[in-house]
């Protein structure tokens, strides 16, 4: 089973070279970044050697699962599924209501994933399904539970409709001192055939390897 599988704790960090001659070149300063998710990166670039990417996510279909691992062939990283301790409702109209009740109270559950050194990453991709017209509760818990500032945050999500809905409005809320990027939203029938589309957006934030 592939690494997202593997319990946080337990997952090898080891890591293959990140945006290769990219920033090789930013870090030798002989090109200027293109995009901000690329400013960043050079940043960290220059403090640390090279930029460290995580890939997060919920999913509880599977839809968004495909999309993180979609974007983990794209670049080089570490991912994590969000697992909550608590299982939610199999049927769907009595998720539905358990999902509106925590979004109206902006609950956080409890989480069984933890991430041990969210400071050693520069690049935090956040995927998650929309419930409700924004990220579920999972989400929130795990954005309250690690602190994302100076971190450059680029959003991906799956949905029936909705498209990113508020969810990027609402992370830029509780992410105040990160850098937000434009996020990707693909129609959850969509997930299995959206390697292109996954690509473009990481081509447009720099982050193809
Ligand atoms: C409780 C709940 C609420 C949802 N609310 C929305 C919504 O507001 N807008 C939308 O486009 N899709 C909504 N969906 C559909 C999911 O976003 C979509 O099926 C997604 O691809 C599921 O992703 P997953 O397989 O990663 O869980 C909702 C699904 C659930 C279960």
């Amino acid at each position: 089973m592939r690494n997202e599988m593997k319990d946080a704790k337990t997952i090898d960090l080891s890591r293959r070279n990140l945006l290769k001659g990219t920033v090789a070149a930013l870090i030798a300063g002989v090109a200027a970044p293109a995009f901000p998710l690329l400013a960043h990166a050079h940043a960290a670039a220059t403090a640390a050697g090279k930029p460290k990417v995580l890939i997060i996510y919920y999913s509880r279909t599977g839809n968004t699962r495909e999309i993180a691992n979609q974007i983990h062939r794209g670049v080089d990283g570490d991912i994590f599924e969000i697992h909550t301790v608590k299982h939610y409702p199999d049927d769907y109209e009595a998720l539905k209501k358990v999902a509106k009740e925590e979004l109206a109270t902006e609950y956080k559950p409890a989480l069984k994933t933890t991430i041990e050194n969210i400071r050693a990453y520069d690049v935090i991709f956040i995927g998650y399904p929309i419930w409700w017209g924004t990220f579920p509760a999972p989400v929130r818990a795990f954005l309250a539970e690690n602190d994302l500032s100076k971190k450059t945050v680029a959003p991906f999500c799956t949905h029936l409709g909705s498209r990113l809905g508020r969810s990027v409005r609402d992370i830029s809320m509780l992410c105040q001192k990160s850098t937000i990027q434009d996020g990707l939203a693909i129609w959850g029938s969509d997930a299995k055939d959206a390697q292109k589309e996954v690509s473009g957006w990481l081509h447009r934030l720099g982050m193809n390897e």
